[in-house]
C-alpha cells in the first residue's frame, strides 16, 4: 500500500522566528500520527531552523523549489546540493511558480532530474486554469504535463517520486475540487498516463496528492478515494492546529488511525 503523504506548502510566508513557532505548535500533533508521512516545505531563509526543530522526528523537510545546476555564477538561485543538506524533498514547478517565475515544462523536467542526481524526492505540481477547465481540456492538459515532466526519467524514478495534483482555480480561492472531481483526474489522467507510460506496477507505486483550498473540513473525504494518496497544503498548513487537523483525519480516511 503506498504511504499517504502530507506536505505544508507555506509559500513565502513565515519569518524564520515565526515559523520556529509554528513548528514548535504543531510538532508534537504531527508526530502522534501513524502511518503517514508530514512533510514541512518552509522558504528558503527558515529552512535550516525547521529541520533543526524537527531532527530526530519522523517529520521531513521539503524545499518550494531550486535550480539544476549544483553550484556556479547564478545569482539569487539555490542549488540542489543546498537543499539536500537539509530537505528529503523539493516541490518542483509548482503553478505559482509556471505563472510568475518562468518556469516551463522543460525547466521543470530539468529540476526533476537534478532532484534525482542528488538524492531529493520530487513533488512534482500539475494541474489546469480555469480557462482550460471551461474549454474542456483538464484531461490533456494534465496528461501532457505529466509525460512532459517525467520525460527520460527511468521506472524506478518515477515509482519513487510525488505527483500532485493541483487545479489552478482551486488553489487559495476557497473552492476546491470535489472529491469525486479530484479522484479521477489523480485516478483516470494522472495515474492512467504514469501507467501508459511506465505500466501497472510503477502507476501502482506513484504516490498522487491533491492540491487547492484543502481544509480539515474537506481533507477526509479527499482522502477516501483510493487514487488520492495525500495533499499539498497551502493556506491550511499555516496554522498549527489546522495542519495537524489535516493530517490526523488523513489517517483515519486511510484507517491507518
Ligand atoms: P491552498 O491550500 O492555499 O489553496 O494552496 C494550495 C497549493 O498551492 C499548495 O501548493
Amino acid at each position: 500500500m503506498r504511504k499517504p503523504i502530507l506536505a505544508g506548502n507555506w509559500k513565502m510566508n513565515k519569518t524564520v522566528a515565526e515559523a520556529a513557532a509554528l513548528v514548535t505548535a504543531m510538532r508534537e500533533g504531527l508526530v502522534a500520527i501513524p502511518g503517514v508521512e508530514k512533510v514541512l516545505c518552509p522558504p528558503f531563509m527558515a529552512i535550516p531552523e525547521v529541520a533543526r526543530l524537527v531532527a530526530g522526528t519522523e517529520i521531513r523537510v521539503g524545499a518550494q523549489d531550486m535550480y539544476w545546476e549544483p553550484s556556479g555564477a547564478y545569482t539569487g538561485e539555490v542549488s540542489p546540493v543546498m537543499v539536500k543538506e537539509f530537505c528529503d524533498y523539493v516541490i518542483i514547478g509548482h503553478s505559482e511558480r509556471r505563472e510568475h517565475f518562468g518556469e516551463t515544462d522543460a525547466t521543470v523536467n530539468r529540476k526533476i532530474k537534478a532532484a534525482f542526481a542528488h538524492g531529493l524526492t520530487p513533488i512534482v505540481c500539475v494541474g489546469e486554469s480555469l480557462a482550460l477547465r471551461r474549454e474542456g481540456r483538464t484531461e490533456t492538459w494534465v496528461s501532457d504535463q505529466v509525460k512532459a515532466a517525467l520525460e527520460g526519467l527511468s521506472a524506478e524514478q518515477v515509482a519513487s517520486l510525488v505527483i500532485a495534483y493541483e487545479p489552478i482555480w482551486a488553489i487559495g480561492t476557497g473552492l476546491a475540487a470535489t472529491a469525486e472531481e479530484a479522484e479521477r483526474v489523480c485516478g483516470q489522467v494522472v495515474r492512467a498516463t504514469v501507467a501508459e507510460l511506465y505500466g501497472a506496477a510503477v502507476a501502482e507505486a506513484v504516490r498522487i496528492q491533491y492540491g487547492g483550498s484543502v481544509k480539515a473540513s474537506n481533507i477526509a473525504e479527499l482522502m477516501r478515494q483510493p487514487n488520492i494518496d495525500g495533499a499539498l497544503v497551502g493556506g491550511a498548513s499555516l496554522s498549527a492546529e489546522e495542519f495537524v487537523a489535516i493530517v490526523r483525519y488523513s489517517a483515519e480516511a486511510k484507517g491507518l488511525a
